[in-house]
């Protein structure tokens, strides 16, 4: 508490756990965007945004969303997710990849996540897949316990830190199952040299004000096929046929598109993206030589890492405590003390909205999501370390 406040956060009575911060030119470019009177879903600073993402990622093309739940409704929309069909995703997640899915009229099967990753497991996929898979000819294959059609694959990138994805994509690729990552939260978040997002065929990041780059309100979809980035640009501009001046929409497309406005916010706040994730390691490094300490280590708390040959964003940097009591102690006491922590979501199947959906076993969710806190981890202000 006291290392928080008086030696990594210092100055602030309380200190959030991701605030956005706005020191750049941000202030120029949204009102140079207001006098040019493109606020809406048309402007520069759109084609630059996606521009500066797509290159940042390394992907081939980058479309903008007015948020990265519209992004994963497109996603799935775009892969052919149908009423019935069912997705396999992870029960430790943000409400918003369950309620894609939903949204497709399918159901989420939720499937375990791995300890040292957080996201969802190969291994369990697999074995799910093994277990109930059957493969059908030149379709993707059903659920034989629920005759339904597994019709994509949803996995997410806990909080910054990379999933086992090459082993993933591979385990759903023996089975035609096609992947989309939900990447809201690992902006900056490799795999060896590739960006999460860039492994399945389409990857979702969001602009949230929570995220480590935003726009207020925002998303993106990032993928290496212009063909699929085409057909994204256009369901989320409602599927209009381009001509100078009818009105023809060939396709049920959405009302998704980015307004400028936001853009030209994440254009100035992507002018700063090295040097926050920068910040966001020395912040992660500050934690890790805190937490090292025998104290800590010998009582069973263990803080999070990114795994060997990966690059985590640290969006927000993760302890693990020994056990749900001293989660419970360690989130009253910082909370009581303006410092803001928190535990990780509800697992999605025990909402009210999943209840009864269909999961594969979850022993390390379970696990995880008794003993998890997410520590302050704003890129903003002067750090002390
Ligand atoms: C894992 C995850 N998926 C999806 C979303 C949805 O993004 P948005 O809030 O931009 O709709 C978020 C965060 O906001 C998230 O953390």
């Amino acid at each position: 508490m006291a290392f928080i406040r008086e030696q990594l956060f210092t100055g602030h009575d309380s200190v959030g756990l991701h605030e956005p911060s706005f020191s750049g030119r941000e202030r120029e470019y949204v009102v140079d965007a207001i006098d040019s009177t493109f606020v809406s879903s048309v402007g520069q600073y759109v084609d630059a945004f996606e521009k500066t993402v797509a290159s940042f990622t390394g992907a081939a093309r980058a479309v903008a969303t007015v948020n990265g739940t519209a992004a994963l409704h497109t996603a799935l929309h775009l892969l052919g997710v149908q009423p019935g069909d069912e997705v396999l995703t992870q029960p430790l997640t943000f409400v918003a990849t369950a309620n894609a899915v939903r949204y497709c009229g399918a159901c989420p099967v939720f499937v375990d996540i791995d300890y040292d990753t957080l996201g969802l497991s190969p291994d369990a996929v697999a074995q799910f897949l093994q277990q109930y898979g059957e493969p059908q000819t030149g379709e993707r294959p059903r659920n034989r316990s629920t005759g339904r059609r597994i019709a994509a694959c949803l996995p997410m990138h806990s909080y910054g830190f990379p999933l086992r994805i090459a082993e993933l994509v591979s385990a759903c690729a023996d089975w035609g199952i096609p992947v989309i990552e939900d990447a809201a939260e690992s902006l900056g978040s490799f795999v060896g040299q590739t960006h999460t997002g860039l492994f399945g065929e389409l990857g979702v990041l969001s602009f949230n004000g929570n995220k480590t780059v935003t726009t207020g309100g925002g998303g993106m979809i990032i993928t290496r096929d212009s063909a699929l980035a085409d057909r994204a640009k256009h369901i989320t501009t409602t599927a209009k046929v381009a001509h100078r001046w009818e009105y023809v929409h060939d396709e049920l497309g959405f009302n998704y598109r980015m307004p400028n406005l936001n853009a030209a916010l994440g254009c100035a706040q992507l002018e700063q993206l090295d040097q926050k994730l920068a910040k966001k390691r020395r912040i992660a490094a500050a934690y890790s030589e805190f937490f090292a300490r025998r104290e800590w280590s010998n009582a069973g708390y263990q803080l999070m890492v990114e795994r060997e040959g990966t690059r985590a964003n640290y969006w927000l940097n993760t302890l693990l405590c020994p056990d749900r009591a001293a989660r419970d102690a360690l989130l009253q006491y910082t909370n009581d003390n303006g410092v803001m922590t928190r535990p990780a979501w509800e697992l999605m199947y025990r909402l009210p909205e999943y209840r009864g959906s269909l999961n594969g076993g979850c022993p390390v969710a379970e696990d995880i999501g008794e003993r998890l806190v997410n520590l302050p981890s704003s890129p903003r202000g002067e750090l002390r370390t």
